[in-house]
């Protein structure tokens, strides 16, 4: 960025304290800090402030009926035959090389109060492997299982993303050919005060967010790794988030669904865990499949219980997804159209004086769900939540490693009941991905594998 156009900018946006600041710096410092600038989106930013701050109150969106039908759980045998079926068609795309891996790994771990990148977080529950290995040693085990490559593309933000990739090399990518691994960046977007001004992070930067999982679409594009997916033969990306350990990574039945229905955006749901669970919700608006983030749905609309005295929008976002490579590609010609979202989040700003305080700041980001309306065809299918959804988000309580690790031992521990060994209460259990990925894995391979059921169990 010239430095004229910079100094240009922050007048035209009354940004004199940044001007004060800048005219303070040494001629190093100056050119650090106009290098930095020289990446951010100031205009949009700003434009995104003046809608935001126009807006009388907050939008709050009213739930219609549900948009198509959700392949629910199956409750009988004509539903479990559809679902066999949908899981032989997904597993023959697979084996054909057709379905990539995407993690969206952006942000710190700081709601754990982890300071580091949450894929980094310490979490299965005998030998403390990281989120990030975890998921390798699933995408390992899946290649072997259907003798495929498959590419295991990892978003995070730039602040994170060389401490991610060296935390990958150091572990010899978990065993995975590194050629098969690709990270790329998100954008980051300068966050503002209530007032809309920029905040000094320290001498020689602003104070910098990422730009939301939305951010993927075009990080896909600008990396250029879209185009190699599809020059590759990939038809479609399975999509999944860092803090949910028990995805179930390509599952075949949801491949399947998601090509038969021939849905470019489709969407795993689990229920409810209550009206207050801080889960998104899968329903419709003006007739259009949407998922309407808890924070934004009007509170009178949140806990509707249909005559059963049920949650009647039960269906919450997992926040997996599988996801057409021309849709995204479709997205991105058409410019990079995802709507911006605005939260308010704590902030530690530099002040003239030098002291540090912590303020209110306005961060904008945009939600890969919202791509969902824009899709010409979606889809949605149940899963259970103690097979599948364990989001680890919070230091303490609910969905916080404690919980987290309980959940995947038990589930563990049920898989072997299931194969008829029984283990003690106090026994902790963890069975690597590349031992078995599911019950039925398990049931197959344990023939002759001594356990203990009084000391904790690893499986490897
Ligand atoms: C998210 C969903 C919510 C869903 C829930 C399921 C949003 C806005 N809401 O809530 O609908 O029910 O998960 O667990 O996403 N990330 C990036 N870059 C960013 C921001 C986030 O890669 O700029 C990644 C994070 O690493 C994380 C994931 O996206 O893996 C979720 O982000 P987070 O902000 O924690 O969303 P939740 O409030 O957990």
């Amino acid at each position: 960025m010239e430095e004229e156009y910079f100094l240009n900018l922050l007048q035209k946006y009354s940004q004199t304290h940044i001007l004060g600041h800048y005219q303070s710096l040494s001629l190093p410092e100056k050119e650090k800090f106009i290098s930095e600038m020289g990446k951010l989106d100031f205009e949009l930013v700003f434009s995104l402030y003046e809608k935001v701050s126009q807006q009388k109150s907050p939008i709050k969106h009213n739930i219609d009926i549900y948009p198509s039908r959700i392949f629910t759980i199956p409750k009988n045998s004509d539903e479990q035959v559809e679902m066999e079926e949908a899981r032989i068609s997904g597993e023959s795309l697979i084996r054909k090389n057709k379905i990539a891996v995407l993690i969206v790994a952006g942000g710190h771990g700081s709601r754990l109060g982890f300071n580091g990148p949450k894929g980094m977080f310490p979490i299965s529950p005998v030998k403390n492997k990281s989120l990030f290995q975890l998921f390798a040693e699933s995408v390992k085990a899946l290649s072997l299982r259907y003798k495929v490559v498959v590419p295991l593309l990892i978003m995070t933000d730039t602040e994170i993303l060389p401490e991610a990739k060296d935390f990958f090399k150091t572990h010899n990518f978990f065993g995975l050919d590194p050629q098969t691994v690709h990270f790329f960046e998100q954008e980051m977007l300068p966050t503002l005060t209530v007032d809309g001004k920029l905040i000094l992070k320290d001498k020689t930067h602003l104070f910098v967010n990422p730009n939301g999982h939305g951010g993927c679409i075009k990080g896909l594009y600008d990396s250029g790794l879209l185009k190699k997916l599809i020059e590759d033969g990939y038809s479609d990306l399975f999509y999944c988030q860092i803090d949910n350990l028990l995805v179930k990574i390509m599952d075949p039945a949801f491949v399947g669904y998601h090509k038969a229905e021939d849905s470019e955006m489709s969407t795993k749901v689990v229920r409810r865990r209550s009206c207050e669970e801080k889960v998104g919700i899968f329903a419709a608006e003006d007739g259009k499949a949407k998922i309407i983030e808890y924070s934004e749905l009007d509170p009178d609309n949140r806990g509707i219980l249909d005559n059963k005295g049920q949650i009647r929008d039960w269906a919450g976002n997992t926040a997996i997804h599988m996801i057409s490579l021309a849709f995204i590609q479709r997205l991105d010609e058409h410019g990079f159209s995802l709507p911006y979202h605005h939260a308010v989040k704590k902030v530690n700003s530099l002040g003239v004086e030098g002291e540090i305080a912590e303020i209110e700041g306005w961060k904008f980001e945009t939600f890969i769900f919202d791509a969902i309306p824009l899709a010409k065809k979606t889809c949605c299918m149940e899963i259970s939540r103690e097979e599948e959804f364990a989001p680890l988000k919070n230091k303490d309580g609910d969905d916080s490693p404690e919980t987290v690790r309980k959940i995947l031992s038990n589930m563990y521990k049920n898989w072997l009941h299931d194969t008829g060994i029984e283990v003690e209460p106090q026994v902790r259990v963890e069975i690597s991905p590349l031992f078995a990925l599911s019950k039925e894995e398990l049931r197959s391979k344990i023939k002759g594998v001594n356990i203990r059921g009084d000391k904790d169990i690893y499986l490897e």
